[in-house]
């Protein structure tokens, strides 16, 4: 395998990241430093990302009931952070897939894998995602076709797939989108004249916040939860 495919495989970040971090000399492929990304690797040598090894960890996948206040990032000076109410222990090996924005709660999954939290965000593997969504105004009827013929981003100059919604109330419904663009769902909203007053994400593919969770507390995913990701990037 080639060098970069490996970072990414192994870590968050792209695979065109990982060619940028190679070629700054942050990588080690047996204790020597290696700046070409294409430098070929197997499972049994060491490699290290800024000397932490990238092998031989064991696999993690969380969910976490998502508060509202705390952002979806590992640090920040000013806010609270998702990865401070995790356990020490896992703080430094978590990463987030598929962010949520700070007054948004919900469903937050957390992993140290990468390529499986890329497969939650990746446009074209369209793994739906559902949300409670609450506005200032009422919801008008044409809302529902709107979304479901796609709203223009002028931003990344392109149109998001069909989303469904379910009217609920007058402000709020429930609505499944298969991205996970930046404010997409606020900016859907902003698209039609209405504007979003909460955000609490329900589910991610097959897998439910668990109403067991109150705000703040996380459970490792099960064994079919962690499949299911896998079987939607199949048959996509
Ligand atoms: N869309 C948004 O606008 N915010 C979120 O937190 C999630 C989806």
């Amino acid at each position: 395998m080639k060098l970069d495919r490996f970072i990414a495989n192994h870590t968050p970040h792209s695979r065109q990241t990982a060619r940028l971090l190679v070629a700054s000399g942050r990588v080690t492929v047996a204790g020597e430093r290696v700046c070409d990304p294409r430098f070929d690797v197997d499972q049994f040598v060491a490699i290290r990302l800024d000397g932490a090894l990238l092998q031989d960890r064991p696999a993690l996948f969380y969910m976490l009931h998502k508060p509202v206040g705390f952002l979806s990032a590992t640090r920040d000076l000013q806010h609270r952070t998702v990865l401070e109410l995790f356990a020490p222990e896992l703080r430094e090996q978590l990463h987030i897939g598929g962010r949520l924005d700070r007054g948004s709660s919900g469903l937050l999954m957390l992993t140290n894998d990468g390529s499986w939290s890329r497969r939650l965000t990746e446009p074209k593997i369209k793994l739906p995602k559902t949300y409670q969504v609450t506005t200032l105004r009422p919801i008008s009827s044409e809302t529902a076709e709107r979304f479901a013929a796609g709203i223009y981003m002028t931003t990344e100059q392109l149109t998001t797939s069909p989303a469904q919604l379910l009217q609920l109330g007058e402000c709020t419904c429930r609505l499944t989108i298969y991205e996970g663009r930046y404010h997409q769902i606020k900016r859907m909203f902003h698209a039609v004249g209405n504007q979003v007053v909460s955000l609490h994400r329900e589910s991610m593919g097959a897998i439910q916040l668990d109403p067991a969770l109150a705000p703040g507390q996380y459970r490792a995913l099960t064994a079919a939860e962690i499949a299911s990701v896998d079987q939607v990037s199949r048959s996509s």
